[in-house]
């Protein structure tokens, strides 16, 4: 049963968080604070590894470890055999576009303006070496992508439509369900990039339209870093050949051939951190049952208010764009860099992110930026946080 987010389950939550009452963390979209049971449940692995040995642990832990991929399955409203487990979202983002083959020159790429910048370099190598076009899809007058003028960019030659829903660089939340509906109504791949947005808020993926989409662990979900997801639609999954494979994803057939796994793990490497992965599954547990309804509600509530004060200090500009919030609130100090404000935070144990061109560049190149500092919070964040951090930064 989902538990509603009162102040004293937060305070709950916060007592079995050892972090939350070391550090004073405006880094949630960077990497969240674990949880002691995830950690434990990452110690009890490792244990079992070194008491039976890591191969004889595995097996014998092969249950739990894969606990994650249902659990996964059910925070996105998917199937078990729709989700591959990897190390990031880089990985699984990355596997899923080397796995769609070759491309062909004239072939274009249409991706949103906050494109996560690891994604845009990984299709400019390989558009530039094919000969094929990344164009960027115009924003409405919010600043959100704009599924209508994406509409009037199609033709045969779109192969691929790549959205970031929730972008790293501020508060925008893309209106990914709309973008997804536009390439699933034209038979066009859309790949979302859902970093920010697993843990953070409710994702039905039938709902999104999407082929692809991949998450992170360590993030809202609270989970360990080096973990992550990749969603891959059933319908889409052979449409998708691995760049390379081992193994497990792709034993050799008696005749000598290799046979591809029919499912999302066959973008999956067989090496991998099994403890990671139980730290993973009880991450994933624990925000299903907090519930992402409630999770959601939260974070937005305590955003808001963050954004409201922040606006009221002189110097201040809030710049995220959109009509509706993420968690992740960006904004400038004037006469400042944001890696200047950064390090003065956290000389007085105040964690936040400061993120440069390189994160967005399509976005910050397109709105004159060059760097933003960002506070993002979670559930786990407290009004008396939000004040030690709104004095500190009047101070600066
Ligand atoms: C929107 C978005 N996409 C992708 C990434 C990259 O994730 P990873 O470092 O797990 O590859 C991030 C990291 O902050 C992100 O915010």
């Amino acid at each position: 049963m989902p538990v509603p987010l009162t102040s004293a389950a937060v305070d709950a939550l916060r007592a079995r968080a050892p972090g939350a009452h070391r550090t004073t963390h405006f880094n949630h979209a960077s990497a969240s604070l674990p949880s002691a049971a995830t950690l434990e449940a990452i110690h009890a692995h490792l244990l079992r590894e070194a008491m039976q040995g890591p191969m004889e642990a595995s097996l014998a832990a092969r249950e739990q470890t894969e606990h994650a991929r249902v659990l996964a399955a059910q925070l996105l409203n998917a199937q078990p055999g729709e989700i591959a487990l990897t190390g990031g979202n880089s990985p699984g983002w990355g596997a899923a576009f080397a796995a769609l083959g070759p491309w062909r020159a004239g072939e274009r790429i249409l991706v949103g303006r906050q494109e996560w910048g690891g994604n845009l370099a990984t299709m400019r190598l390989v558009a530039q070496r094919a000969g094929a076009v990344m164009e960027t899809i115009p924003c409405d007058a919010s600043g959100a992508v704009d599924p209508q003028a994406l509409e009037a960019m199609l033709d045969e030659r779109v192969r691929l439509i790549a959205l970031t829903w929730l972008p790293s660089n501020g508060g925008l939340i893309n209106p990914a369900a709309a973008i997804g509906q536009v390439a699933r109504r034209h038979g066009i791949a859309c790949f979302i990039d859902a970093a920010q947005a697993v843990g953070q808020v409710p994702i039905d993926v039938a709902q999104l339209g999407c082929d692809v989409l991949t998450g992170v662990g360590r993030k809202a979900l609270r989970g360990p870093k080096g973990t992550g997801l990749l969603y891959v639609r059933q319908g889409f999954l052979p449409r998708l050949t691995p760049a390379f494979v081992d193994t497990r994803s792709a034993p050799l057939g008696d005749d000598g051939e290799p046979v591809l796994r029919d499912d999302a793990s066959r973008l999956e490497p067989s090496e991998v951190s099994l403890a990671l992965r139980c730290g993973l599954a009880n991450a994933l547990q624990e925000a299903l049952e907090i519930g992402l309804d409630n999770i959601r509600a939260r974070i937005d509530s305590t955003a808001q208010a963050l954004r409201a004060q922040l606006a009221q200090i002189p110097g201040i500009t809030v710049l995220d764009l959109g009509h509706e919030h993420s968690g992740l609130v960006s904004f400038n100090l004037a006469a400042h860099d944001a890696v200047d404000v950064q390090r003065r935070l956290a000389a007085q144990g105040i964690s936040i992110g400061s993120n440069g061109v390189a994160y967005t560049p399509l976005d910050m190149n397109a709105r004159g930026l060059r760097q933003v500092a960002r506070a993002s919070v979670s559930y786990l964040t407290t009004e008396a946080e939000i004040d030690r951090l709104l004095s500190a930064l009047r101070r600066v």
